[in-house]
C-alpha cells in the first residue's frame, strides 16, 4: 500500500487534467440538492444507495445512469456548483490546469440552453482560477450515439462563444459516449468543420472498448494538415483512453513516433471492465514503450476517486513507482495548453520533486523500488 508521504508527494506533484466529464463530477450529495432546489424526483433515498447503485458492468451500463444523472442540472447556478465542486477537488489534489470535457447535447435535447451551460461553467472556473492556481480550458463533445447531423447542430450552438476566447475558453471539441459501432469516421466532417472554426485542440474517446482501428481513424482525422493550421504552436495530438491500441504493435510504434498523448483513467478502466484486474492495465506497456501516457479522472464522482486515486490504485498495485508518476505528471503539463512560462515553471518543479526521490535499484541487481516512509 502507498504509504501517506507518498500519496502527499502526488497530491503535491503539479499536474494537469486532461481528460475529466464535468457531468461526471455530480456526486451524489449535489444530485440530492438540485434535486431538491428544482423539485426532481431521484430514484434513490439516500446518498448511499446512490453509491450503491454505481456498479457497471460495461461503458453502456455506465452511460445510462450518467445521462439520467445529468438530467438533474437545469440551471445556470446547477452548473455552476457542479464546476465549482470539480475545482475545490482538483486543486486539492495538485491539478494547475484542467481540460474539461462538457456534454451540450445531453442538455439541449432536454431544452436546457447552451448558454446556462456555459455561463454556469466558466464562471465556475473563473472564480476557482482566482481562488487556486489554477487554469482551465473547455471541450465541447459530441456524443456519438447521435447522428453527424446533430453534433453539426450543436456546434453551431457554440459558435457564438468563440469569438471570446479569453473568457469562454472553448478549445476543442470531443468525441465520447457509445464507441462500439460508432467510429471516429462517423464524425470526421464535423471535426474538420471545428477546425475550419479555429477549435483545433480536439481529442476523441478511442479504443476504450473499441478496436485499435478506431485508433487509426482518430489519428487521421486529428493529425492536422499543416495547410489548415491557423495556430503557430504545434499542439499535440490527444487520443482520450487508448487502451486497446497496446494491440497492434504497428500502431503503438506510430503513436510513440508522433508524441500521441493518451489520456489514461485506471479508475474508469477498472469500474467499465475495460480491465477485469489493476495487474492487467496497460499503462506499464505504455511507460515501457515509451508513449506519452498521462493520468485522468475521466468520472470521478461514478468511478471512486478523483486524480491522485487513480495514481494511487496504479502505485498500490507496483505498477507505477514515484518516478513514473513523475514522468506522468509531466506529460501531462508538457501536454497541456497552458501559457509557456507557467509550464516551464512546472517542469522545473518536477525536475527538483524528481531529483529529490531515490534513485530506482540497478537493473539486474534486485531489489525493490524506492518507496518513502511515513
Ligand atoms: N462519457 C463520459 N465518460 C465516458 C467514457 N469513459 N467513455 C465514453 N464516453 C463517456
Ligand atoms: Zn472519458
Amino acid at each position: 500500500m502507498a504509504t501517506q508521504e507518498e500519496i502527499d508527494f502526488i497530491r503535491r506533484l503539479p499536474k494537469a487534467e486532461l481528460h475529466v466529464h464535468i457531468e461526471g463530477t455530480l456526486e451524489p450529495e449535489l444530485m440530492f440538492k438540485l434535486a431538491e432546489r428544482n423539485k426532481i424526483e431521484i430514484p434513490y433515498k439516500s446518498v448511499e444507495e446512490v453509491r450503491a447503485a454505481y456498479q457497471f458492468s460495461n461503458l453502456q451500463d455506465f452511460l445510462d445512469i450518467y445521462y439520467a444523472g445529468a438530467g438533474i442540472l437545469q440551471k445556470e447556478q446547477g452548473f455552476y456548483d457542479l464546476a465549482a465542486e470539480y475545482f475545490e477537488h482538483a486543486a486539492a489534489d495538485g491539478v494547475v490546469d484542467s481540460r474539461i470535457f462538457f456534454d451540450p447535447q445531453t442538455h439541449t435535447d432536454r431544452g436546457i440552453s447552451y448558454d446556462a451551460v456555459i455561463q454556469g461553467l466558466v464562471r465556475a472556473a473563473h472564480d476557482a482560477a482566482e481562488k487556486f492556481d489554477i487554469t482551465f480550458s473547455y471541450v465541447h463533445s459530441f456524443l456519438r450515439h447521435l447522428t453527424e447531423e446533430a453534433a453539426f447542430e450543436s456546434l453551431a450552438m457554440a459558435e457564438p462563444y468563440l469569438d471570446d476566447k479569453d473568457f469562454y475558453r472553448i478549445v476543442g471539441v470531443g468525441l465520447d459516449s457509445s464507441e462500439v459501432g460508432n467510429p471516429p469516421k462517423k464524425f470526421a466532417r464535423v471535426i474538420a468543420k471545428a477546425v475550419e472554426m479555429d477549435l483545433e485542440e480536439n481529442s476523441i474517446h478511442a479504443a476504450e472498448e473499441g478496436p485499435p482501428k478506431y485508433v487509426r481513424q482518430a489519428l487521421k482525422i486529428l493529425k492536422p494538415k499543416k495547410a489548415d493550421r491557423k495556430s503557430k504552436t504545434l499542439k499535440p495530438i490527444i487520443i482520450d483512453h487508448g487502451n486497446r491500441a497496446m494491440e497492434d504493435p504497428a500502431l503503438v510504434a506510430s503513436l510513440r513516433e508522433d508524441g500521441v498523448v493518451l489520456t489514461v483513467c485506471p479508475l474508469s478502466n477498472l469500474k467499465l471492465r475495460v480491465v477485469t484486474d489493476i495487474s492487467k492495465h496497460p499503462i506499464r506497456k505504455m511507460l515501457d514503450a515509451g508513449l506519452k501516457a498521462t493520468i485522468n479522472s475521466d468520472d470521478p464522482a461514478y468511478f471512486g476517486g478523483y486524480i491522485v486515486d487513480n495514481f494511487v490504485v496504479l502505485l498500490d498495485a507496483d505498477e507505477i513507482d514515484l518516478r513514473d508518476c513523475v514522468t506522468l505528471a509531466r506529460n501531462s503539463i508538457e501536454a497541456s495548453n497552458m501559457g509557456h512560462n507557467r509550464k516551464m515553471h512546472y517542469l522545473d518543479v518536477l525536475q527538483e520533486m524528481e531529483d529529490s526521490l531515490p534513485l530506482r535499484p540497478v537493473a539486474g541487481a534486485g531489489g525493490q523500488a524506492p518507496r518513502l516512509q511515513s
